[in-house]
Order: C-alpha cells, then sequence, then structure tokens
C-alpha cells in the first residue's frame, strides 16, 4: 500500500471486445461500483481505440478516466497507422506505453518506449509505462537486472516534474495471460528496486512520487494480496476486467484495504 496518491486500478482491454456495444455495456457494468469508490481508488479503463470516444462520452463527470493503449512519439505527420498524444489529449488522462506485448509482437524497443513516454507526458497525458521479465529470466535470476534496464532506459528522457503523472507497472511476461500470478513477495521486491531505480534516474523525491503497480493475472481473490503490500500503488488488470462483476469485486477489495490503511 503505497501512499502519495489514491491506488489505481488500470483496467487493461486489449484487443477486446470486438463489437463496440460489448464495450459500452462493459462500461455500464462497472461505472456503479467504480464511482461508488472513486474517492478511495482511482479507476482507470483503457480500451482499443476505436471505442475510445464511445467510452468517453459514457465518462464524462463520473470521476472514471480513461486511456489509450499506446501512442507514437510524434505528434502530427506520415506516420501511417499511428496515433499521436495530442489526438489522444483531448479525451483521455492516460497513456499506457511498453506494453509486453507490444514489446513481444511489435519489436517496441526501450527507446521506442522511451520517446513514446516523453511525448505522451509533454502532452499532459499521465503515462503507464509497463517492465517484466520474460520466464528465462525469471529461471535465470536475471529479473532484477532486465526490470531495471527497462526502467532506466524508459525513463531517460522523463525528469522530476513527470513524477506525479508517470506510473510504472509491473508485470512478469510469465504472470501475464497464465493465470500464474506472481508471489506476493516476489512482486514486492521487485517494486520495491523500480523505485530505487526511479530514484536512482530521476531523482529520490520522484521516486516518492512515482506510482508503482502490480500486474499479471490479478483478479478479485489475489488484489488484495498486491494492494496491501508496502510500496505497491494498484494493479494493472487484464482479462479480469473485461467481466464487470469481477472487476467491480477488484475494485471493493482494493477500496476496502485502503479503508482499513
Ligand atoms: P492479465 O493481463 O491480467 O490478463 O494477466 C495483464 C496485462 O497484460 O496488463
Amino acid at each position: 500500500m503505497g501512499v502519495a496518491q489514491l491506488p489505481l486500478l488500470a483496467a487493461n482491454w486489449k484487443m477486446n471486445p470486438i463489437d463496440g456495444g460489448a464495450a459500452l455495456d462493459l462500461v455500464k457494468g462497472i461505472l456503479p461500483v467504480a464511482s461508488e469508490h472513486s474517492d478511495r481508488v482511482e479507476v482507470a479503463l483503457f480500451p482499443p481505440f476505436p471505442w475510445l470516444l464511445g467510452v468517453a462520452e459514457m465518462l464524462d463527470q463520473t470521476g472514471i478516466e480513461l486511456g489509450a493503449q499506446d501512442c507514437f512519439w510524434e505528434m502530427s505527420g506520415a506516420y501511417t497507422g499511428e496515433v499521436s498524444p495530442a489526438m489522444l489529449k483531448g479525451w483521455c488522462q492516460w497513456v499506457l506505453v511498453g506494453h509486453s506485448e507490444r514489446r513481444a509482437y511489435l519489436g517496441e524497443t526501450d527507446e521506442m518506449v522511451a520517446r513514446k513516454a516523453a511525448a505522451a507526458l509533454s502532452s499532459d497525458l499521465s503515462v503507464i509505462m509497463c517492465v517484466g521479465e520474460l520466464d528465462e529470466h525469471y529461471v535465470a535470476g536475471k529479473g532484477d537486472e532486465v526490470v531495471s534496464a527497462q526502467v532506466r532506459s524508459g525513463l531517460s528522457s522523463c525528469s522530476a516534474d513527470d513524477s506525479s503523472r508517470l506510473v510504472i507497472a509491473y508485470e512478469p511476461i510469465w504472470a501475464i495471460g497464465t493465470g500464474k500470478s506472481a508471489d506476493p513477495e516476489h512482486a514486492y521486491k521487485t517494486m520495491r528496486l523500480i523505485r530505487r531505480v526511479v530514484g536512482e534516474t530521476i531523482g529520490a523525491g520522484a521516486a516518492r512520487k512515482v506510482r508503482v503497480l502490480y500486474g499479471g493475472s490479478v483478479n478479485s481473490g489475489n488484489v488484495e494480496s498486491y494492494v496491501e503490500l508496502p510500496l505497491c500503488d494498484g494493479c494493472l488488470v487484464g482479462g479480469a476486467s473485461l467481466k464487470a462483476e469481477e472487476f467491480s469485486e477488484i475494485v471493493k477489495v482494493t477500496a476496502a484495504v485502503y479503508a482499513h490503511g
């Protein structure tokens, strides 16, 4: 449990749902509980690009925030298929950068992630930067090294001024979508490491303000074991955020942990 700001629950819908009506139904299902607890838990939804506008209209005045799952590092120009932070700024508060699926399937490098984060921050968006090690790194005891390098490179164009709008999500790749969530002790140690590296990269004061999340097979049954950890400021939720009831339960459990904290 971190202290700087409200805990954050980020719902990464990935490339789901394929139907716009279903996306709006999902928002409808999540809204009552998320709004009820918005004074205790910050909730941000990350739908696919085509649904952003419709979801933005539904979220207006609800206290629930909206984010995109990616952005480009230039603001406009000849970059076919890309979407810029300047374009997102009108209706999004957040953008996700460096998700492991983009690193794996689209060849995103640490340098690209750093440029995206800096561009989004310069457009006044808040950023969740994802980092995490592969199973083979974890097994070989190289997880810390990999994660530290990702954080250091990813923040290379950021400054202490960005810290209140910057979130790092630790997502061990072996835990994403596998049902094999990380042991909270392992998550805690890595989140502590991340905060230390943030401090070394953009300053100790900044490290206290940056929020650090856990992600990877989070559900209503295990979320408490993460959000109650010292230094954990919330979770990035994939699969479980596509079920309104399950995600609402995750919000309730998180709110309860912070109510007692
Ligand atoms: P998961 O995904 O909760 O389905 O494991 C998390 C993520 O990839 O952000």
